[in-house]
């Protein structure tokens, strides 16, 4: 049974914008699989849907279904998934940026008892020594690889045993990017965690995941391994074209604009 089943999904906003159009994709237990494609594919839009929280960006599924863990959760709110086991770290960093690192562990810790909380902390200054350092610093003044390892803190904090992380490399320099690559793989793998990575970056994901989706307009246009989705020049040069750093010529720059703009 896949862990993350997602079947057919269609999804509105605003009651007109039909975000998704019928998106089907699996991730099983301890996969780890990445979401690809450009800007306004419809990515972010299928993390809310499978973290419950559509309704808090004003849309709903329309039809289609989600199954976590063996559980249908088309329509449960997010702290109901939640405890299903799927933690989602949004886009654009959501910390809370005047609570300091150990605040902000300590708001994602709510409902551990003290002695696990200890633990998962202990385990999370770590792993991310730079976090300890850090510790009385507000979230604010963090760099955006420092925000993203405290994301990741804060995420294990709610022991998941799905992760979908959606853009962790947005903003970030290649080298802090391969790091949170790294820490993202290192988890997966101590952990057995499933992994649903989101990422615009698609050389930095082919590293760590077994399979993509890439999509497009709301629709997946492409689903294989990671090494066919490599080998398939249509995939590459069309759909990823300026997610893979070097080689594309800017010509090809220009037609991703003229199709996705
Ligand atoms: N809250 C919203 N209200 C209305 N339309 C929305 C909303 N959020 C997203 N959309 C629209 O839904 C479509 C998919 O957006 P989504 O944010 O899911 O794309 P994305 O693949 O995550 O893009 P990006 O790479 O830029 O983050 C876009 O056309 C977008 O304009
Ligand atoms: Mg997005």
């Amino acid at each position: 049974m896949a862990e993350i089943n997602v079947e057919n999904l269609k999804v509105v906003y605003r009651g007109v914008i039909l975000a998704l159009q019928g998106v089907s994709l699996r991730a099983g237990a301890g996969e780890a699989i990445a979401l690809l494609g450009p800007n306004g594919a419809g990515k972010s839009t299928l993390v809310r849907a499978l973290s419950g929280l559509l309704p808090q960006y004003d849309g709903r599924v329309l039809d289609g279904k989600i199954v976590v863990n063996g559980q249908e959760a088309n329509h449960l709110p997010a702290l109901k998934v939640a405890e299903l086991g799927l933690t989602a770290i949004l886009e654009g960093r959501p910390i809370f940026r005047y609570l300091t690192v150990l605040e902000n562990l300590r708001a994602a810790a709510h409902k551990l008892t003290p002695q696990r909380q200890k633990e998962i902390t202990d385990e999370i200054f770590t792993r991310f020594p730079r976090l300890y350092e850090r510790r009385f610093e507000q979230g604010g003044y963090l760099s955006g690889g420092e925000q993203q390892m405290l994301l990741l803190g804060m995420a294990l904090l709610t022991e998941p045993r799905i992760l979908v992380v959606d853009e962790p490399s947005l903003g970030l320099s290649p080298k802090l990017t391969e790091e949170v690559m790294r820490v993202l793989n290192e988890l997966r793998r101590d952990k057995g965690l499933t992994l649903v990575l989101v990422e615009q970056n698609a050389r930095a994901a082919f590293a760590i995941v077994e399979r993509v989706y890439v999509m497009e307009q709301g629709r997946v246009v492409f689903e294989g391994t990671a090494q066919e989705a490599q080998a398939d020049a249509d995939v590459m040069e069309f759909y990823l074209g300026g997610a893979v750093a070097g080689g594309f010529a800017e010509a090809k720059r220009y037609r991703r604009r003229k199709r996705w703009v």
